[in-house]
């Protein structure tokens, strides 16, 4: 708790276009629910490295993500909105947090398993250990609530294991925190593959609605995106296509999928598919005028950075010199 406040902490990787996928499962939802809890929301730029990056585009990826954060409509005075990387105490309780977790556990992860089968040539300790930075970003700030796309859930999961571990053996010391998947949109898949999960890193750029793209080319991507020869706008699990479009529609307009198959009642599906791509563009083409004007406030950007680094650290080292004396590392001597 933050003055009386409940703790929600998240992030996002600065690698690859932000898509459809990432705004609707996360960044809609920690927009609803920032009024009501104290925020922290990270760039993760320590997991990006976790594959090779080109050290000038990650850097500018990271700063277009944080201004992302803030057009998208998140108030940078009220939510801490920072990277990762200006906060040294992720990666000190990561190590401690290491010792905590067991190899059975890393090994079970499958989104490890997914990168290492796509890295083969780069299969390094830190995509093997980066689900217990996670932990560690999360239990930093002793986080309640942690909102996330369904893909993340495992990672939650263990994040849950490694605290209530180390809590049994040093006391109450970490928050356990609990995962929040939106009502819809929490798993939303590639337009032109509807078995596998839309992805930054899909090489087939009509698979994915990335957050920049305009009006135009969000139309095209979701005239041509795969469904089936059935002619029913119907939400089953039959129709995986449809019912992608049908999550995708009711995650913008808020329309129950009962509402959608309703509405849309002897329609056909390329009625249908522009409906739904002209309901992501109403939420996109502001955001996107938004994140232009932002960005050329370089001083306002800055500001933000640096106080919000200020305030992470503030509470990130709260956490941090607690849990280094209940392990027994020396106190400092000032
Ligand atoms: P990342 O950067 O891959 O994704 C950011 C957020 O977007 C969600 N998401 C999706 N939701 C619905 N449908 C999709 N197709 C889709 N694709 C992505 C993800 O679930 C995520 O919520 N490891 C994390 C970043 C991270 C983090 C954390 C998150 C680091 N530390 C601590 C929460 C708490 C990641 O790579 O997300």
């Amino acid at each position: 708790m933050i003055d009386d406040k409940k703790v929600i902490f998240s992030g996002m990787q600065a690698t690859g276009n932000l898509t459809l996928g990432n705004y609707v499962g996360a960044l809609k939802n920690w927009i609803t629910l920032c009024n009501e809890y104290e925020c922290f929301f990270s760039v993760v730029d320590l997991h990006s490295i976790t594959v090779r990056q080109d050290p000038a585009e990650l850097r500018s990826r990271a700063r277009k993500l944080l201004t992302l954060y803030i057009a998208a409509g998140l108030d940078p005075k009220k939510n801490c909105i920072y990277y990762q990387s200006h906060v040294s105490a992720h990666a000190e309780l990561a190590w401690i947090l290491d010792c905590f977790t067991y190899m059975g556990e890393l090994n079970r992860m499958t989104q490890f398993k997914d990168k290492s089968a796509k890295h083969a040539d780069n299969i390094n300790a830190g995509l093997y250990t980066y689900p217990v930075l996670m932990a560690a970003d999360i239990l930093l700030y002793q986080a309640d609530v942690v909102p996330v796309g369904k893909d993340q859930l495992q990672h939650l999961e263990i994040t849950r294991d490694i605290a209530q571990r180390f809590n049994a053996v040093y006391g109450d010391v970490f928050t356990i925190p609990e995962p929040y998947l939106g009502k819809a949109g929490a798993k939303i898949m590639s337009l032109q593959d509807p078995t596998k999960k839309m992805s930054k890193s899909d090489e087939n750029l009509n698979a994915s609605i990335y957050l920049m793209d305009d009006k135009d080319t969000i139309i095209r991507k979701f005239k041509r995106a795969v469904t089936d020869s059935e002619g029913m706008i119907q939400y089953r699990d039959e129709q995986p296509g449809i019912k992608n479009l049908i999550d995708i529609y009711g995650a913008c307009t808020g329309k129950t999928p009962e509402e959608t198959v309703k509405e849309f009642d002897g329609k056909g599906y390329g009625d249908f598919k522009i409906a739904v791509g002209e309901a992501v563009a109403e939420l996109l083409v502001p955001l996107q005028d938004r994140f232009h004007e932002l960005e050329k406030d370089k001083a306002f950007i800055d500001s933000i950075i640096k106080d919000n680094a200020e305030k992470a650290n503030y509470y990130a080292t709260k956490t941090l010199r607690k849990v280094q004396k209940k392990v027994g590392f020396p106190e400092r001597i000032r």
